[in-house]
């Protein structure tokens, strides 16, 4: 009888997995989703009388009912890279040429790969043993967050590859890379409805779908319409990945990894010019957003060939689509005082729709950008939003410039502080000479402090800090640390309860990182990815302090520049100053490599459960499972099918007697020493 029901619960399994398989990797379901709810409902039923063979990978456990307090961090395996962008068919033949020159097969025409650009949010899919164990965000490339509860969400993602008997099976370790994206009928359903509750509304597809994916609760995630196309690969052990980039989405696919319908293999520079039309003409009629085509080198053994510059792969280009622009005036001109003095100048927009948002405000950059563009107060201009960029002034329309339209000047004086503005020899920009008694200055590098990425205070906002600082309660970072429950209560809209919550907050970020606190300091140049290679290369602040400007200069991406700049900074008394404040309340970060090995999922072990039961002699259980975590193995505390070994001390229990019935490998101590040694026993 149990049997009985062990085996529907299996079949039930397996069964919705082919139909989740059919309907969104195939587009092609074969059973109506009236069926499919009741397959739904007979696996909850059973899973519910029957909790001892619930397993995380059912279809029914993909929403987790728990909260999280924050997103983990987590180090990919293999960086996540950006794609150079173009703009003009001249940019593609110049592409084309260049490679074809690096291959050396300057006469012959290259096969590619070409791929809308999804506009969404890339993710990284990490599948141990075929299961899914880990999903992040991008991040800076290096590091990404941890998003697996709300990946999971996603009904087009298998919790668990497919792999039918015949074909390759998935390999041990496989990072799978994709983007998440709202399809437009969601977004728009998902918007109406917020309207009509008279809630927020989204700006567009792409926003919606990164709200949805930073949710700390995964039920909220569970409710919106996310999808997902995967496109290429990070890690891949062990093994090879197939010989190109269509054989790799067409075994992406086989695994049920869903790839994007409108993926075709093109021939040369005209081939990939026709596609880039063919689907530019189509693009309002795809049920998601897309913002160019990516063209890739279909052959791997060329894109070895041809490696990477910085962080793009040499053998791919995005090729945008023209972004949106819209005419509007300049009202005024205004300069924004940045975190490092920068003076930004900004123009003030009439309001204007530019691609389904309001724009009223503008960038210029800086004044040689106003010089050269010779944009004046009163002037009709085209300005440009491309994705999530922040909108430019593009052009003056010349023709209607008024008789009075007035060029805009630097000022002399800081228009917040009013020290001194320089311009430096050889440089763009013009700065501010206030430094931290500029209050413009100070809320930027206070709300930088602040900030998720560096020590994510939170509750520390933009509109406190600026009430803080024009109260003078706050001049420099360490006097968050200064702030009282008193000082706090004092301020307009601030209950007891709000000031009790923030300094939890602010005593919570005293335990910080070390590439936490180099980017929150705010050094020139530095930001989350130089701040962690700094940590990584240095391991402590007082080896970073002790370098020379020679030593710093051998960090990986760190040039002259901002060597001499973070030099500078570091001998500057009053940052020396703010540092020994910081530390003297409470700040600590841990010494040594930068990440914490989190996601130890790259080790010699990864992908390998392991269980330890008995009195081991060499060692404690503990120190045992540390090592192997170190390693990169999964360390359970409970066997099952999914254990690869039971390792068993002296007077195992009842640990060895399961994984006898299961049939798991069992190892002594000499196993286990095989182990630690990052040798797995066959
Ligand atoms: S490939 C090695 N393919 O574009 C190249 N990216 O600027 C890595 N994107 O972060 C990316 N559609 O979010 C690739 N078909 C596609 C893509 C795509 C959208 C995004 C992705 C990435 C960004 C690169």
């Amino acid at each position: 009888m149990t049997a009985a029901t062990h085996r529907r619960i299996a079949e039930l399994r397996a069964q919705i997995a082919r139909h989740d398989y059919r309907y969104y990797v195939l587009d092609d379901p074969e059973v109506p989703d009236a069926e499919y709810d009741r397959l739904m409902g007979e696996l909850r039923s059973l899973e519910a009388q029957h909790p001892e063979w619930l397993v995380p990978d059912s279809p029914t456990q993909r929403v987790s009912g728990q909260v999280a307090a924050e997103f983990a961090e987590i180090r990919h395996g293999m960086p996540m890279l950006s794609l150079e962008n173009a703009f003009s068919d001249a940019d593609i033949e110049a592409f084309d040429r260049r490679i074809r020159a690096r291959l050396g097969t300057e006469h012959e025409t290259l096969e590619y790969c070409a791929e809308p650009k999804l506009d969404g949010l890339a993710v990284s899919l990490t599948y141990c043993a075929a299961k899914l164990e880990l999903a992040a965000t991008r991040g800076d490339g290096a590091t990404g967050e941890d998003i697996t509860a709300n990946i999971r969400t996603i009904r087009a993602v298998p919790l668990q590859l497919r792999c039918e008997s015949g074909q390759r099976p998935a390999p041990r370790l496989l990072e799978a890379r994709g983007e998440v994206f709202m399809p437009l009928a969601g977004f728009r359903r998902m918007n109406a409805a917020a309207a009509a509750a008279g809630e927020k509304l989204f700006a567009n597809p792409r926003n919606a779908a990164a709200g949805s994916l930073r949710q700390l609760d995964a039920r909220v995630t569970a409710q919106r319409p996310l999808a997902i196309f995967f496109y290429g690969v990070g890690q891949w052990q062990d093994g090879e990945p197939p010989p190109s980039q269509s054989t790799l989405l067409e075994q992406l696919n086989a695994w049920g990894l869903r790839t994007c319908p409108e993926i075709r293999l093109v021939s040369g520079v005209a081939g990939c010019l026709d596609y880039y039309r063919a689907i530019g003409a189509r693009r309002s009629e795809l049920p998601y957003q897309i913002d160019g085509v990516v063209y890739k080198v279909n052959a791997r053994s060329e894109q070895q060939a041809l490696g990477y510059v910085s962080r793009a792969p040499r053998w791919a280009i995005a090729h945008k689509f023209p972004a949106d622009e819209a005419l509007t005036v300049v009202r005024d001109i205004e300069f924004q005082v940045g975190r490092t003095g920068v003076l930004t100048p900004v123009a003030r927009l009439d309001p204007v729709q530019v691609a389904g948002v309001t724009v009223s405000n503008a960038t210029l950059h800086n004044m040689d950008e106003v010089e050269r563009k010779d944009v004046r107060r009163g002037d009709t201009v085209i300005v440009r939003r491309a994705g999530d960029v922040i909108p430019e002034v593009v052009r003056v329309l010349p023709e209607r410039r008024a008789q009075n339209a007035r060029r805009p000047h630097l000022p002399a004086t800081c228009p917040v502080c009013g020290a001194r503005v320089v311009r430096v020899e050889g440089e763009a920009a013009a700065r501010c000479t206030g430094a931290f008694n500029c209050a413009a200055q100070r809320k930027e590098s206070l709300r930088h402090f602040a900030s998720r990425r560096a020590l994510d205070i939170e509750g520390l906002g933009d509109k406190l800090i600026e009430q803080l600082v024009d109260a003078d309660l706050l001049k420099t970072p360490s006097d968050i640390y200064a702030l009282s429950a008193a000082t706090l209560t004092a301020l307009p809209r601030m209950g007891e309860k709000s000031a009790a919550n923030l300094l939890a907050a602010i005593e919570h970020s005293k335990h910080t990182s070390l590439p936490r606190l180099l980017n929150g300091l705010g050094m020139p140049g530095v930001g989350e990815s130089t701040a962690r290679a700094l940590a990584d290369h240095f391991g402590s602040l007082e080896a970073l302090q002790r370098a020379s400007e020679q030593q710093i200069l051998e960090v990986a991406d760190v040039g002259p520049v901002i060597a001499a700049d973070v030099r500078g900074f570091l001998d500057d008394e009053r940052h020396l100053r703010e540092l020994a404040r910081l530390r003297h309340f409470g700040l600590k970060w841990p010494e040594g490599p930068a990440t914490p090995a989190k996601s130890a999922l790259h080790g010699p072990l990864a992908g390998l459960t392991v269980v330890l039961t008995g009195t081991l002699e060499g060692m404690t259980r503990e120190q045992a499972g540390e090592r192997l975590a170190a390693l990169g193995a999964k360390v359970s505390g409970s066997v099952s099918k999914r254990t690869r070994y039971l390792v068993a001390g002296s007077e195992a229990g009842s640990k060895l007697t399961r994984a006898r019935e299961l049939g798991v490998r069992i190892l002594d101590e000499s196993g286990l020493a095989q182990l630690l040694q990052g040798k797995p026993p066959p």
